[in-house]
Order: C-alpha cells, then structure tokens, then sequence
C-alpha cells in the first residue's frame, strides 16, 4: 500500500507540473476542444532545432511589430490568415505556433517556408504545402475523435505535424 500511494504521489506531482507548464505556455488544454489543443501543441523541446536561434529572433521581431495586439485575433492583425482555426487564434499564439509547433516539427527555420521580409506572401511553396498539411492534420484529428476502439478518451487522442516529421522536413527519408 504504501509503495502504492508512493507512486501516486509521484505521478500526480508529474501531471500538475505539466498542467502547470502548458499554462505558463499558453498553451492550455481547452476541454471543448481536442483538436485545438493538438494544433497548438509545441513539438517536444527534446526535438531541438538547429534553427531555434534564427526563429527565437524572427519571432521577436514579429512579436514587437504587433505589441498590444498579441490577444487580437490573428485574421485582425494578420495580412493572410486563411486556415479557419487560426483566424481566431490570438496573434501571439499562432507565433508560437509557428516557431514551437510547425518551425520545430519540421527543423526548419522560418524562412523555409516565408519570405522574411513579408510572412504573409504565399510565395514560397512549402508554405503552401503547410496549409495543405493542417488541413490533412485536421482531418486525421477529427476521424480519431470518431474511432470506437481506442484506449484514450476523445480529448486525449490526437496528433500534431511532428508526430509524422519528428524535425524532418520529410518524414520517410
Ligand atoms: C512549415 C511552414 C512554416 C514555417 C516553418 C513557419 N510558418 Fe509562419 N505560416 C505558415 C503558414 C502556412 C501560414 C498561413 C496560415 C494560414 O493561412 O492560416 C503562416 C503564417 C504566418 C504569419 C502571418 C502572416 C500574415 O500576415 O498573414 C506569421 C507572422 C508567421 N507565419 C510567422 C512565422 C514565424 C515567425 C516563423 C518562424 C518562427 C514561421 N512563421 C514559420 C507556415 C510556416
Ligand atoms: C500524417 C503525417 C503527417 C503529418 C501529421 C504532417 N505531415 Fe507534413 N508531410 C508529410 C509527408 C509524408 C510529407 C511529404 C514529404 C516530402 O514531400 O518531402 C510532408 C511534407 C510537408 C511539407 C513540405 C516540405 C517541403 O519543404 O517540401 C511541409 C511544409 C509540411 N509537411 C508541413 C507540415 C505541417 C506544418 C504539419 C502540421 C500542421 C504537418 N506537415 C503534418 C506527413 C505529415
């Protein structure tokens, strides 16, 4: 018994440490929606990216050209937001998603996929490819909420690009 309540103790210390630091990331579990969660959640920061320093600045310096916005939604503060879940995502969020989720997912930097100087351009086809990617990402969400035999409650099933990627930008090579 005792070795039991030892591991709960544990184990609970674990979940609130992780309840705790999504919130500090905002990145917070939102109930009425599995799949949200799962498009926010970052790639593990075990998966380092070689690029982290070029995005961590690039992400600043879009972070302070939209300062007092980062609540806004992102199709107000944004030239191009054309994926139906992020419009509404606060601006500042879909920046960390960019670098932690999609950047990470992927070990690329930014400018795989935009033109620096203008990150609303679709120019650049890999950033065409990413929408066709969270559209694909969503359908897979939405038929895993569906499934009937899996162990995990709805909420908990999802996956996100890197699960495919795991910092590669082609996940079969
Ligand atoms: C794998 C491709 C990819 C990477 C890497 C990526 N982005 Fe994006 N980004 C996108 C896509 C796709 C959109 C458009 C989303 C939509 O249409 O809703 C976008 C949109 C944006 C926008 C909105 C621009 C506008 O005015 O419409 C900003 C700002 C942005 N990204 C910043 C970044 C930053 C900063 C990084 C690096 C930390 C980054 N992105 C990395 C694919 C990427
Ligand atoms: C179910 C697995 C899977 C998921 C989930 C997934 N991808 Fe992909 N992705 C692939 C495969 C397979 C390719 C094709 C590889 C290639 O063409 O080199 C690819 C290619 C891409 C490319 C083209 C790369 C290039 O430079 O040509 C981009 C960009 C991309 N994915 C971004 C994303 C983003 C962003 C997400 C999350 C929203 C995501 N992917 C989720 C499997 C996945």
């Amino acid at each position: 018994m005792k070795v039991f309540y030892g591991y709960s103790t544990i184990i609970l210390a674990i979940l609130v440490f992780a309840i705790l630091a999504a919130h500090h990331y905002g990145l917070a579990h939102t109930p009425t929606s599995a799949a949200a969660e799962s498009r926010a959640t970052p790639t593990p920061a075990s998966q380092a990216n070689p690029n982290q320093e070029i995005n961590d600045r690039l992400a600043k310096q879009v972070l302070e050209k939209i300062a007092g916005k980062e609540n806004d939604p992102s199709e107000k503060v944004f030239k191009n937001i054309q994926i139906p879940w992020l419009k509404t995502t606060p601006a500042g969020r879909l920046v960390r998603i960019m670098n932690l989720g999609y950047s990470r997912a992927l070990g690329v930097s930014c400018t795989h996929c935009h033109v620096e100087q203008d990150f609303s351009s679709d120019d650049k086809r890999p950033k065409r490819a990413a929408r066709d990617m969270a559209y694909m990402h969503k359908a897979i969400n939405d038929q895993l909420q569906k499934m009937q035999n899996l162990d995990l409650k709805p909420d908990q099933r999802f996956i996100n690009c890197s699960t495919c990627h795991r910092g590669a930008i082609n996940p079969n090579g």
